[in-house]
Formats: structure tokens, sequence, C-alpha cells
């Protein structure tokens, strides 16, 4: 099988928001106790946090982390979390019937966030909560003067403002699930008025208005029209949340599912613009992608959990092989729409539906799909350039036109490199090449591959067996070419010359 990849350095789609490479952690399961803090643990810092789970957090290179929620956030009181620790109230949370501790609370997490050298994305609670504790919350975080928010923080040991820049305005609020669910209308109301409050407070912040938790929620559609009726003017940003899974087991449909990412998405942006048309609005609302990954695995475990324990197991999905391809071809679908989505999230980051496990009695160790993000995170800033691709199709029972090859680049300008990510959805080698215009390649840097026919194969603490290998096999003629594995996840890295030449002129073999 052929397939070909054109790009050119004048067609571009956006730079990279940094912010595109965000996480989540949420108080559940293992995330915050046993996942990114455990003072027993010998790996554990002076102030308990796992330095093994920093390592690998710091490998993914993760510039903002969303906290505290999630389901969680709408039964949660901020205040519990400040102040003398064993001052903080144990509380009933509704959401995962578990007991929370409040031992790790907003100071807690901003020192962690600082060693993981990462922001975090404030979400304030718009489910049991509203106007006031938002806006106390803004000016305990981000005030600089003498109030009596912003001297309680000082009080308690931060006398710097945590300048917390992005804030979720609640979440989930659409689903009959979340605690204190609303229709669009009340939620619009209380979304804009809150926003309006926390900008009074500190106007250099930017909002996240929740859109739908998944994009066949019954009222997807109609709830972003109306809460964008009534928020468009307050807010920065309006959210998508999506989880995928292979309940059928269906290797083809299954990694096709970044084609509902891409329709999810377009179909959001068309909202947000007609909203903007309408109002005549000089604004364009961007999207923030603030909860996306593969989750399923864990879902039968998960019914059988005992409630009102301290931090239990939840959602602790073994992620296999072909998650590794799926998310790859997510991650790709979200450089595709860099113009518009500037946030996203994985969600999550420690034990919970994520790329990090821990033993608690043993290591950190990195899931199939820690590689792909980590590799995207790390290589795929810059411009992401307008791919024009030639590949052959096939169809599924959810999907009817399906590209065996999905592959974007993004030309990293200060480094003066190009990096292409691909995946071979096909289960036959990809005679694959890319034509670069203009762009004068100097040399492939590293073309890295995680291929295998073992789908089901996961990593375990002892042994990481889907990770990326190294791959020589390609030439330099007039571009790149290469071949793609069957089932395979690819990034070639590529450093450029300094003048651009007209046509084709890569002639290095
Ligand atoms: O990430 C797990 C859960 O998924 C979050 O708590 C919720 O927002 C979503 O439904």
């Amino acid at each position: 099988m052929e397939a070909k990849l054109k790009v050119d350095k004048n067609f571009s789609i956006s730079k990279v928001d940094p912010r595109l490479y965000g996480s989540f952690i949420e108080h559940m399961g293992r995330a915050v106790y046993e996942g990114i803090y455990q003072p027993d643990h010998p790996s554990a810092d002076e102030e308990g946090f796992r330095t093994d789970v920093l390592e690998l957090v710091k490998e993914l290179n993760i510039p903002l982390v969303r906290y505290p929620g999630g389901n969680f956030l709408s039964g949660y009181n901020w205040e519990d979390g400040i102040g003398p620790v064993e001052k903080r109230p144990k509380r009933l949370d509704l959401a995962w019937r578990t007991v929370e501790t409040n031992e790790i609370g907003l100071h807690e997490f901003f020192k962690w966030s600082e060693k993981a050298n990462t922001e975090i994305n404030m979400a304030v609670n718009l489910g049991t909560r509203g106007i006031d504790a938002a806006r106390n919350l803004v000016e305990y975080c981000n005030f600089n003067g003498d109030s009596y928010w912003s001297n309680l923080r000082k009080s308690n040991g931060l006398d710097e403002p945590l300048n917390i820049k992005t804030w979720c305005l609640g979440n989930e609020m659409d689903g009959p699930w979340q605690i204190g669910h609303k229709t669009a209308e009340e939620y619009g109301r209380l979304a804009a008025e809150t926003a309006k409050a926390m900008k009074l407070v500190d106007n250099s912040i930017e909002l996240v208005v929740c859109g739908s938790s998944h994009s066949h929620m019954p009222t997807f559609g109609d709830w972003e029209l109306t809460v964008l009726e009534h928020t468009y003017e307050y807010v920065d940003f309006l959210s998508l949340h999506q989880y995928y899974g292979n309940q059928e087991d269906d290797l083809e449909n299954y990694l096709a599912r970044s084609l509902d990412m891409d329709e999810f998405i377009s179909g959001v942006i068309a909202i947000c613009d007609a909203v903007k048309a309408k109002k005549h609005s000089k604004k364009t609302i961007n999207l923030s992608f603030d909860e996306w990954n593969i989750w399923y695995h864990s879902n039968e475990h998960d019914e059988k959990v005992k409630p009102w324990q301290i931090a239990p197991p939840l959602l602790e999905d073994h992620y296999n092989f072909e998650d590794t391809l799926l998310l790859g071809c997510l991650l790709i679908t979200l450089l595709k729409h860099s113009d518009r989505v500037k946030i996203a999230c994985l969600a999550q980051l420690v034990n919970v539906i994520a790329p990090i496990m821990t033993n608690p009695n043993g290591e950190a160790w990195r899931q199939t799909i820690f590689y792909p993000f980590m590799q995207v995170s790390n290589y795929g800033r810059g411009t992401v350039l307008h791919p024009v691709v030639e590949s052959e199709f096939y169809a599924t029972n959810d999907f009817d036109k399906v590209p065996y090859l999905e592959t974007i680049a993004v030309i990293n300008e200060e480094k003066n490199e190009l990096v292409i990510f691909a995946v071979n959805r096909a289960q036959e080698t990809m005679d694959f090449r890319i034509e670069l215009g203009e762009l004068v390649l100097e040399n492939v840097i590293e073309f890295s591959q995680i291929s295998g026919s073992e789908i089901k194969k996961v990593n375990t603490e002892k042994e990481e067996s889907i990770k990326p290998t190294t791959c020589k096999d390609y030439t330099l003629k007039e571009g790149i070419n290469c071949q793609l594995q069957p089932l395979s996840w690819n990034m070639i890295r590529c450093s450029l010359g300094n003048k651009t030449q007209g046509g084709n002129s890569n002639e290095m073999e």
C-alpha cells in the first residue's frame, strides 16, 4: 500500500498553543493519594510527593493541569483544602462515593505544580456552589493587595499570588449524573454571572465555559447555543469532553474513532461561530478539549467497588497497543484543529485513566499511551502545516471513509526542525512518501516507531513492551521515503537547512 503526505511551509494551520498538551488531576481514585502524593513511599520528597511520578510527569512536558475535577468538583468546597492539614474536614465525595481527607488542597497542589513545571487550570464548583465561592477563590489565588481572602492566603504561607490564568466554570453541567446538574438556561445564566464576578476580581484570567460531556449527548448543540447566548461576551473558551472505547472489539472501527473527534470539534466550532455571527461579535470563542482519552477497560471492575473508601483504585484502565494507535490518531486530530483548539487535557495523568501508573509498594511506570503523548507534547511544538494526504480508505460500521494513513507535520521554527507524526491504520506495510515543497531537508534526527502484531499487549511495572524503537529504514530523495509498519505509530524528526529553494529540492541519499 502506498500513501503520501505533502506539506508546504507557506500553508500552515496555526501555531500550537502549548496548552494543547495539558492534562488533568482529579481528587478521585488513586490520582492524588498514592498517585502524586504518598508520604510513606521511598521516593517521596520532604512534602510527600512521589519523585518517581514527578520524573515521569516531567518527561511528558505538560504545561497545564486541570484541577481538582471532574465530577468531584461539583460537590467540593475549596475552603476545605486550605489551612492546617490536621483541622481539615473529612468529607463524603458524592460523585465517586468515596471519602476525601483533604490532606492535599490548594497550597499543596500548587507546590506540586511548581515541582512538575506545570500551571494549574483551576475549576470552580458550579454544582453545589456559585458566584460567591468562585470570586473568593480568584481573590484568594490571584489578588495581590490587602483583602480578606488574599490575606488568608498569606497567613497560610503563600505571600505571592498564584496568578492562575486559566479557569473552568464548573464541570459537565449538562450531565444528569452531575451534582447540581442544570438546564442550559440555568447554567448559562449562572456561568455568565460567575464569569463577570471572577473577571471583576482579576480581568487577566481566561474562562472556559462548559460545553457537552460528549458528542452524543441528547442536548448537544442546543446546550452550546443556549450557554453561549448567555455567556459569549464573558468567556474565552467552550469545553468539549470525549472518551472512546473498543467495547465491540472491532479494531478497524475503533481506530476510526478519531473521525468522531474530528466531527465533534468541527461541529462545536460551527456553533461558536454561528453565535458570533448572530451577535455581530468581533470576538472568537476558542475550544478547550479539557477531557479526552480512552476509557473502558476498568468499567466492569468499578461497578463492584465498595463505597466510602479513601482513595480506592478507580478507573484504572490498563492500556494496550491498539489504544496507543488510537491515542496517536486523536493527538493528530487535535493538531489538525490547532487553530481553534487551544487547550486540551489528556484525562487523566496518574492512575486514573492515565499514562502513568504507580505501585504503592513499588515503582511508577509508563502505560502504552505514554509514548505517543510524550513525543507529540515534546516535539509537536511550533506551527502545524496543512496536510495534503493521499491514502486509500476503508469503511467500518460507524464510519464510511477512513483513511489508512493519519498524519500531520509540525515545523519548529526555533529549532529549525520538521516533525511528522503518522499512524498506519492498515494491517499491511505502507510505503510512505513525504513531499516538503520549499523546505530544505538536512537530515533525519530520529525516526521512531511503535509497531507489532500483538494488538492487546499491555505494559506492566516490570515490563515495558510497548515503547518506541528506532528505525533506520528511510531514504531522502526529493523528500522522505520510508515504510510504515502495519498498525504502527511513527514519529520522524528532521533538521532543516537554512535556505529555502523552489520546488522539491531535497536531494540527499
Ligand atoms: O475523568 C473522569 C470523569 O469523566 C470526570 O470526573 C468527569 O468530568 C468525566 O465524566
